[in-house]
């Protein structure tokens, strides 16, 4: 085994794949095409949907890719285990109707043991129970142990929302006696850490459908999924992802901006890798064209920047930040994602308008907040009512996810249904005011912008003013 830079394996996987006959695409963006069942691309293989299902004809029946991904499912871990992203790469290779089970899972094992080098008798290997066929290639023609081969149900791979899935096999690596928790039931698919999944290889035979019925596809697919920090962290022989050098030198960033050093404090550590983890995906996002909004796509990027800037404040950094954090992103990546470098000015822009906007406020907020738990305490109260939790949100731009984590943190909780009914009762409120003349209109407050860092776009010259209201 030998050390790789991040860098170097994405290109070394892309290069293997291209070896044998794929097309090489750059990452798709994180904005999903014509795809309203998807926020975000959480998956390698995401991009590919209409491929899979043969509505729409590949460009090339054998394609490679590095996927940005994004997924917020469970944000609150990023920063308290070792694998939690919100951003992270897949490395992926698939077949549209061409290669299948012997031709994928020798390539695998090559790329891991020859290419790679890591020790194949380290490697274990799981399947699906009905799933001789793929048993009988790893056991007879990889050469792997039955002791080494586990059947394993959950080995089945499908997006909740739906589309093309199947029966998958996964490899994992044991990372040592030292790391695992020791029951004798131990093994891959214990989540002690011991063993670390690596590769995933879905076997794309079936369509899940809207109504959760699963429909055989016209062709046999192959979609893998390599998770790159993951091999980073092997190769680069590091206890977690974020050690690796597609994350830590972020951490070492916010060491520097707020004086802590890391491995010194857990809590601080979670806040480090909060900060590392979210400037990817703050940058990535940005880059991909998200604004940050109260809806959709853009609250999940405002959730992940005024969370990172949060995780600042823990760290007591008072100043602004994030634009260093995503400039050090940029460096790291650019050379891959080249783009990235092309918008630097517009993604620092974005960032530093909205990082201005909520420190503003955060303290403030932050404040209120801490009043109303001293104030929980004292009327031995545990749970913070709807009420409240919409004020935070509604004038302080807080996430309510936010107001969660911080009541979380020290033991208490909040009324999610009286916070959605005050935003039901909110809507309905613009609303009237919609339909009703004489209302006041419904305006989002701009004017905490700096019109200085405001750029023109050239491209939306021509508007219709709708209507002019006096200033209030
Ligand atoms: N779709 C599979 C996964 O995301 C393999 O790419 O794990």
């Amino acid at each position: 085994m030998k050390y790789l830079s991040g860098n170097e394996i994405r290109q070394k996987y892309l290069d293997f794949f291209k070896e044998r006959g794929h097309l090489v695409l750059p990452s798709a963006s994180l904005i999903p095409h014509d795809d309203p069942t998807l926020l975000l691309i959480g998956a390698g293989m995401a991009p590919f949907k209409p491929y899979f299902t043969g509505k729409v004809k590949p460009p090339a029946t054998r394609i490679t890719t590095c996927q940005k991904c994004v997924r917020t499912g469970d944000i609150e871990n990023v920063g308290r285990t070792a694998r939690h992203h919100t951003y992270f790469e897949m490395l992926g290779n698939f077949s549209f109707g061409d290669y299948f089970k012997k031709e994928v899972i020798p390539w695998a094992w090559e790329f891991l043991t020859k290419v790679l080098e890591l020790p194949a008798d380290k490697l274990w290997i799981t399947v699906y129970p009905k799933d001789q066929e793929a048993y009988d290639l790893w056991h007879d023609v990889c050469g792997v142990p039955a002791e080494r081969i586990v059947k394993l149900e959950d080995n089945w791979w499908e997006i909740t929302s739906g589309g093309p899935c199947g029966p998958d096999s996964e490899i994992h690596i044991d990372l040592g006696e030292e790391r695992g928790c020791g029951s004798p039931d131990c093994g891959p698919g214990c989540d002690c850490g011991r063993f670390l999944e690596l590769w995933n290889l879905v076997f794309t035979q079936y369509n899940k459908e809207p109504d959760g019925s699963y429909t055989p596809l016209q062709h046999k697919n192959i979609d893998t999924g390599l998770g790159l920090e993951r091999v980073a962290s092997v190769l680069q022989n590091k206890p977690s992802n974020f050690e690796t050098d597609l994350i830590f030198p972020i951490i070492e960033y916010a060491c520097r901006v707020s004086g802590k050093t890391y491995n010194a404090d857990p809590k601080d550590d979670v806040s480090l890798k909060v900060i590392a983890d979210h400037a990817r995906s703050v940058t990535f996002m940005i880059g991909d064209g998200i604004l940050p909004s109260n809806e959709g796509r853009g609250y999940i990027l405002r959730r992940v920047l005024r969370r990172a800037i949060r995780h600042g404040r823990l760290l007591g950094i008072r100043k602004e930040f994030l634009v260093g954090a995503a400039d050090l992103v940029i460096d790291m990546y650019g050379d891959h994602y080249t783009d990235l470098r092309e918008k630097k000015s517009y993604i620092e822009k974005v960032i530093a308008m909205e990082e201005n906007s909520f420190l503003q406020t955060l303290e403030q907020g932050t404040d209120l907040l801490n009043q109303k738990i001293d104030a929980m305490r004292k009327a031995g109260s545990t749970v913070l009512n709807g009420e409240d939790a919409f004020q935070l949100y509604d004038t302080f731009g807080f996430p309510w996810e936010l107001t969660e984590e911080i009541l979380e943190e020290q033991g208490f909780t909040m009324d999610k249904e009286g916070f959605e009914k005050a935003m039901e009762a909110q809507r309905e409120r613009a609303r009237s005011a919609r339909n009703d003349k004489e209302g006041k209109p419904v305006l989002y407050e701009t004017r905490h912008l700096k019109l200085g860092v405001l750029t023109v776009d050239e491209a939306s010259k021509n508007g219709k003013v709708a209507a002019i209201f006096p200033a209030h």
